[in-house]
């Protein structure tokens, strides 16, 4: 039997997903159990709820995208299970329902990392995308510039030292009464606003032109607020999200085209929450065009989190000869 079927679960933050995965690439079955409009009375994810949630769903979940696959537990060759990083409670559940699935089913176990998950997104609709290449991992808890040298192995060139690009969003969103998930709103009102109006600061990190610095341009933009409700002022909602976009998606950019020139890439991926913004998107493609960069991204859907991108991320892992054993346990900050 040439083909690998993964059955692959995700549980790490606010989705419970499960898909079924053939030979790294192609998606049999994609199913996502949002809990968005449960946080969303919060205003953010509570961990707790997250975790009694992924309980009630992942059964379900899981036996819904075997059957979408058209396909039993007999015909899947491993589980991949997402163990790290995320919310502790939320990914044991994921990692207590695989273990338990492999050990029943007599199957392999492959804990993934979420991100190298996110990366291989990018697998799914570019048959033709291979390492080595360099990808941009922008989520609500990561923001990682990564070069990744073959399947399964990776390094970090940069990263952010306080808050993730998608976290910014949410806390902007937040601050000018989007509400929760921000990244979506944001993305959706700065279409009406000025990029240009407001110049909010693109944090540089001394000695390192990797690195990312997003709490400032947040403060920037709190500041902004502020000093308009002082003086009583109105301010366009559609300016703000637009200058914020720019200013998070220069510094991105500005770094993603810093380490194209420094390494001579001549691939470049996006993955990630994020990375379904429309105007990082647009400014990543006319970046990689000017210096002659193939460039990919995914379709929205696997940009945020899902588990067809785990089964992809673990098809490699399989092929790679990784196993865990029954004493997987969940790593909260499970390091790449
Ligand atoms: O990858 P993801 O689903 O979860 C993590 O692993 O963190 O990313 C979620 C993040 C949230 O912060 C959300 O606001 C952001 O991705 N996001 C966006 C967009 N869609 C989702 N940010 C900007 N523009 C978007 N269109
Ligand atoms: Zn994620």
């Amino acid at each position: 039997k040439e083909d690998v079927l993964i059955l692959a679960i995700e549980s790490s933050c606010d989705e419970t997903a499960a898909a079924v995965v053939r030979n790294g690439r192609e998606v049999k079955s994609n199913i996502i159990s949002s809990q968005i409009a449960l946080h969303t009375l919060y205003g953010g994810v509570v961990p707790e709820i997250a975790s009694r949630k992924h309980i009630e769903k992942i059964n379900q979940v899981i036996e819904s995208a075997l059957l979408e696959a058209e396909v039993t537990l007999e015909d899947i060759d491993a589980v991949g299970v997402t163990y790290g990083p995320g919310l502790v409670g939320a990914l044991l559940v994921g990692v207590a329902e695989a273990k338990a699935i492999a050990y029943g089913a007599k199957k392999p176990l492959i804990g993934v990392h979420h991100i190298e998950g996110h990366i291989a997104a990018n697998f799914i609709e570019h048959p033709k995308l291979e390492p080595p290449f360099f990808c941009l991992v922008v989520s609500g808890g990561h923001t990682h510039l990564v070069r990744v040298k073959d399947y399964g192995q990776f390094d970090i060139i940069g990263r952010t030292r306080d808050d993730a690009a998608g976290e910014a969003f949410d806390k902007v969103a937040r601050a000018i009464g989007l509400g929760y998930p921000g990244g979506p709103k944001i993305d959706k009102v700065a279409k009406e606003g000025n990029p240009k109006a407001i110049t909010f600061p693109n944090a540089h990190v001394a000695d390192a032109p990797y690195d990312f610095s997003f709490s400032g341009v947040k403060s920037a933009v709190l500041n902004y607020i502020n000093g308009c409700q002082m003086k009583e002022e109105e301010y366009s909602q559609a300016d703000v999200a637009a200058s914020f976009q720019k200013a998070v998606t220069d510094a991105l950019v500005e770094r993603a085209m810093h380490a194209v020139e420094e390494y001579h890439v001549k691939q470049f991926a996006i993955a990630g929450g994020v990375a379904s913004n429309s105007a990082l998107r647009l400014a990543m493609k006319e970046a990689c065009d000017k210096k002659g960069v193939e460039f990919y991204y995914p379709s929205p859907v696997y940009c945020t989190d899902n588990a067809a991108m785990i089964g992809a991320a673990a098809y490699y892992e399989y092929i790679n000869g990784t196993r865990h054993g029954w004493d997987l346990n969940a790593v909260p900050n499970l390091k790449l």
